[in-house]
């Protein structure tokens, strides 16, 4: 028993703490049913630190209280550089010094808990509370497999309480709310409130089907060891006795170095895999911390760096809609203006009419409106506590707010559609000339939304040809349009009619063709014809052919080429436009053909973009998911939930370095 118990700890802390598992699911689960039954048979001689106790146990009708002997305490927080650099002031000053070495570590957006070990075996567990006494969690934390139940090593103090962050993965929380949504229960609005709501579970069996995770950033009690120097040694050592520690920290000297740091996890905060509301600074000699001292409540050797808050609440004034280049309807809740991910914020996005119906959104709720990163905003959910008793329903209306043609909604479809088309409704073409000339597709530089506007409106061009037959007159005759800017459009429009032929079908806007397929068409038929040949041919049976196409994508090339307005379109453009035409199909050929890479993590030199053009013009397909027919996973620093699900496949796993090898091994051929 004793055996098992070690030898399954050392496996979970493998696979949650290292994210290097080393034994298959089915042999770890074997053995923690051998060790169930001989524990059942031999009560008496379970472990403290048994794996099998973090299955939860029988619910509690209240959480205990548990007091802590060192208080929790919180952090001052800054938000601009004038903020860290008086931070610096202060400690320098405060300790007489010119310039002071800072640990720079990432601010965990879950929530705080305290975990005591005596004598190596883990005891206790409490939530932060008030900072004095808080919610004793200590069966729910035993179910949080990165948290060890015995400290690792022989040299273990005798009282050791660490202090750290319990949160769940962005991947571990999308899953969750599925299986919310499946069984029809309530979603949480984010990772925070997921970790919170599944740590205080009155039934620690619903917590440990939630995999939490935890990482560590400091200790209260210390009793029966000698205290490390440094921050950053403490954090080193609390590594090595088994907790996670994040390696997303770093050591940095002054100001400048803060803000080097900031900058640095701003850049990265999108590609990791939890979330964080921002850094904390600690002064990194623990003598120089105890010098600095506190006040009131907080430490004047740390501070917490935030990020502009991600999620504000606001109310929804009106809920409208938007159409699309595609013609989709989407409802857009207005809101009362709010400042949000550092921007201010008057409209977000629902998705589409069941999103609406899912979240229970009403004219009159005060909601949670999200703006991450280049993300555009979105309403993740009403208050209920705060819902007026004369809130009104969303209805989608019959005609199309832009042009007045009927909005339909396919019985097997989610989206509603103004069925107007892109040749009568404006807000369709402008919105196919945008993604026309956006840089991915034809890519005109400088030609952008509101010019399009203003050259629909006034009736300038009708098509995204009309576009070439644009003139410096044309251009000079709109509002804010001076004739430099003007020769810039036009010298961009030149520059754009030297193209490629994915990025030419790409363009064109068609429903369902996303790059990847554009590309995957372009390769296949290597000429316009051919393709055009293959969607007027029987509803186009022979798109299916291509690879990642199926009958609903095929049917979407195929009205779209066949639609005599488009293809009048298209014939126009390409008089303007050229590009490689091939003889015959191209079919890659070399070590990279047909294998699908899946790309994760940031690499050491290659951009995502870059990794992913090498591989494809190599042969090979660049897919976001990983699955059993991926053939490599290329990782770089911060993989997360993929670099684990290939490992889990047996996956083979590539660095930069072993991808650039097999590029150099294969290359590209006619057939
Ligand atoms: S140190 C004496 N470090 O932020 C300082 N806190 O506002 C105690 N937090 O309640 C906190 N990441 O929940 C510290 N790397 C980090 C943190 C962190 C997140 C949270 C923690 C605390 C709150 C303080």
């Amino acid at each position: 028993m004793a055996w098992l118990t070690a030898e399954l700890n050392r496996h979970i802390y493998a696979y949650h703490v290292m994210d290097a598992p080393t034994i298959p699911d089915a042999e770890y689960d074997r053995m923690f049913r051998e060790l169930q039954d001989l524990e059942a048979a031999h009560p008496e001689a379970a472990s403290l630190d048994s794996p099998t106790s973090r299955v939860g146990a029988t619910p509690i009708p209240e959480f205990k209280q548990v007091t802590h002997t060192v208080p929790m305490l919180s952090l001052n927080n800054g938000f601009s550089p004038e903020d860290v650099d008086n931070f610096d002031r202060r400690v320098r000053e405060g300790l007489g010094v010119e310039q002071v070495d800072y640990n720079g570590e990432l601010k965990f957006d879950g929530l705080a808990v305290s975990l005591r070990y005596e004598d190596g075996v883990f005891v206790q567990a409490g939530t932060r509370g008030d900072g004095a006494t808080g919610e004793d969690v200590t069966v729910n934390i035993r179910t949080i497999r990165a948290i060890p139940l015995r400290l690792h090593g022989d040299a273990v103090p005798s009282v050791l309480e660490v202090r750290g962050e319990v949160l769940m993965y962005k991947a571990d929380f999308a899953k969750l709310n599925q299986r919310q949504r499946d069984a029809g229960q309530k979603e949480y609005a984010n990772p925070r409130n997921a970790a919170a709501g599944s740590l205080r579970q009155l039934d620690s069996r619903i917590t440990s089907s939630r995999n939490l995770s935890f990482f560590s950033y400091g200790i209260g009690a210390l009793e029966g060891a000698a205290m490390p120097e440094s921050h950053s040694a403490l954090l080193d050592w609390l590594a090595a006795l088994g907790l996670p520690v994040s390696k997303e920290r770093a050591v940095v000297t002054g100001a400048a170095g803060l803000m080097d740091y900031f900058t640095d996890i701003g850049k990265r905060r999108a590609g990791l895999a939890y979330e964080i509301d921002g850094v904390v600074y600690k002064v990194d000699r623990i003598e120089d911390q105890r010098k600095l001292g506190f006040i009131s409540r907080a430490p004047r050797f740390a501070m917490a760096h935030k990020f502009p808050a991600e999620e504000a609440l606001t109310e929804v004034l009106d809920i409208g809609v938007q159409v699309g280049r595609t013609g989709a309807i989407t409802p857009v809740a207005r809101l009362a203006p709010v400042f949000v991910g550092g921007v201010t914020i008057e409209n977000a996005t629902l998705h589409n009419e069941s999103e609406v119906r899912r979240k229970d959104i009403r004219i009159g709720d005060t909601v949670i409106v999200r703006r991450a990163g280049d993300v555009i905003p979105e309403v993740v959910a009403y208050v209920p506590e705060r819902r007026p008793a004369n809130v009104r329903e969303f209805v989608m209306p019959a005609n199309c707010p832009v042009c007045g043609s009927a909005i339909v909604r396919p019985e097997d479809e989610a989206v509603a559609r103004c069925s107007g088309g892109w040749t009568h409704c404006s807000a369709q073409k402008k919105g196919g000339l945008m993604h026309f000339v956006s840089r991915r597709a034809i890519d005109v530089e400088g030609l952008g939304d509101q010019l399009i506007e203003q050259l629909v409106d006034k009736g300038v061009i009708q098509t995204a040809a009309d576009l070439y037959a644009l003139d410096q007159d044309k251009l000079c005759a709109l509002d804010r349009m001076a004739t430099k800017s003007a020769q810039n459009v036009l010298a961009a429009l030149e520059k754009s009619k030297d193209t490629t032929l994915a990025r030419f079908i790409y363009a064109l806007g068609i429903r369902n063709v996303g790059e990847s397929t554009a590309k995957a068409l372009a390769q296949h038929f290597g000429n316009l014809d051919a393709l055009l040949h293959a969607a007027a041919f029987e509803g186009g049976i022979q798109l299916l052919e291509v690879a990642d196409v199926g009958p609903v994508v095929a049917r979407s090339i195929a009205e779209f080429l066949t639609d005599p307005e488009n293809a009048a379109l298209v014939a126009q453009l390409r008089t303007h436009l050229h590009w490689k035409e091939g003889a015959h199909v191209m079919k890659p050929t070399g070590a990279l053909a047909g294998k699908t890479f899946v790309l994760t993590g940031t690499l050491p030199t290659l951009s995502r973009d870059e990794a992913a053009a090498l591989i494809e013009a190599a042969g090979g397909k660049v897919s976001g998911s990983v699955s059993k027919k991926t053939a490599y996973v290329v990782a770089g620093d911060d993989a997360g939930s993929k670099l684990a699900k290939a490992q889990e496949l047996g996956i083979a796993i590539l660095d930069e370095g072993d991808l650039q090898a097999l590029l150099k091994s294969s290359s590209t051929e006619p057939e």
